[in-house]
């Protein structure tokens, strides 16, 4: 790909942006930020890695100057605060929700074409406000999460049995937050059900603690994560440059799968280089449909809360 630009230079776009040029999935990344200098040093910092660790990819920082931005094929979208300890990513949602729109439209002017990857939270109801602002079709507006929830929940699973990380296969719904669902009985160590090699009550554990997962790394650091989203972030973006057409939980507008319309929630897709290919609707039993529905029932009532807001 030629160009793809990530909007925010802070913890978790810089990090996206060096994990990007790392594996050399563009000629250029472009880290645009709103404060004097901050992306213009991280890109210089990250280009000088160049030589040292074996990339071509340029990387190129910018304050607000969306020009350099102009015909980037894939735009990630990490500008907004993140938590603090005590603070919700609900709480988030009016001050980031005017971000988002803001950079997006500025963005999409000069790259029509582009795929957006949403990463600010509140994510869910960021990558609605993305969709509204981009005027985009809904399968080239989506939101990272379930990389990263996923990432967490085989980290932890991977802890517990003593395998590789790489041998935990895993899937999980719902939206980004408390309600997420994962889903032990579609988690696989190679193919073996996850049920025969962990008893329940540690798995439900597990499944616990990869809700709160967000909020464990907040109370520690003071702030949110950036390694693991950022790392998230730039393997969205590598299955759209290399049309990988991974399986994959992503934040995807659903409009009748799962039973649900009008709400941006974590499912399945397949993705590939035109962005989400394929809704995969996969069997849920009572307990997990219920899961589902109040998860979506959660993500909507912020939707319309920033809908109330008049901001889009
Ligand atoms: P950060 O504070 O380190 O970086 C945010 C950057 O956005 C700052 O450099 C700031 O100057 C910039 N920014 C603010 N307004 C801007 C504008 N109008 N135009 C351009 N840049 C602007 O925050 P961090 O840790 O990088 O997190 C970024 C966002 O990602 C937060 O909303 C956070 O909650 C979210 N997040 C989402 C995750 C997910 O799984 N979806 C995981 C981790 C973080
Ligand atoms: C995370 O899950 C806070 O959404 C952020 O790390």
């Amino acid at each position: 790909m030629e160009k793809i630009t990530v909007i925010g230079a802070g913890n978790v776009g810089a990090t996206c942006a060096n994990v990007i040029a790392h594996k050399d999935l563009a000629k250029e990344v472009v880290l645009l930020d709103i404060k004097e200098g901050i992306a213009e040093g991280k890109a210089l910092d990250i280009w000088q890695t160049s030589a040292i660790n074996h990339f071509n990819t340029r990387v190129t920082g910018v304050t607000n100057d969306y020009s350099k931005t102009e015909g980037s094929g894939i735009i990630v979208i990490t500008s907004g605060l993140p938590r603090r300890p005590g603070m919700s990513r609900d709480d988030l949602i009016k001050t980031n929700a005017k971000i988002v729109k803001d950079v997006t439209e500025k963005a999409i002017k000069h790259s029509p074409d582009a795929i957006i990857i949403v990463v600010s939270n509140p994510l869910d109801v960021m990558t609605y406000a993305a969709l509204k602002a981009s005027n985009r079709p809904a399968n080239k507006v989506f939101g990272m999460a379930g990389t990263l929830d996923t990432g967490r929940y085989r980290a932890f699973l991977a802890e517990a049995i003593n395998v590789s990380p790489n041998d935990i296969h895993a899937m999980l719904l719902g939206g980004h937050g408390d309600t997420m669902v994962p889903l032990p009985r579609y988690t696989s160590v190679n193919g073996i059900p996850v049920s025969q090699l962990l008893e329940k009550e540690k798995i439900n554990s597990i499944v616990e603690r990869t809700k709160k997962g967000g909020g464990e790394l907040v109370n520690l650091m003071g702030t949110s994560a950036w390694y693991a989203p950022g790392a998230a972030a730039a393997s969205l973006v590598e299955a759209i440059v290399d049309d990988q057409k991974i399986i994959v939980p992503l934040c995807a507008y659903l409009n009748g799968s799962y039973g649900l319309t009008d709400v941006y929630l974590g499912v399945p897709v397949k993705l590939g280089k035109d962005g989400i290919e394929e809704i995969i609707e996969i069997d849920l039993d009572d307990d997990e449909k219920k899961l589902l529905e109040t998860s979506a029932n959660s993500v909507k009532n912020v939707m319309k809360a920033l809908d109330d807001m008049n901001i889009l």
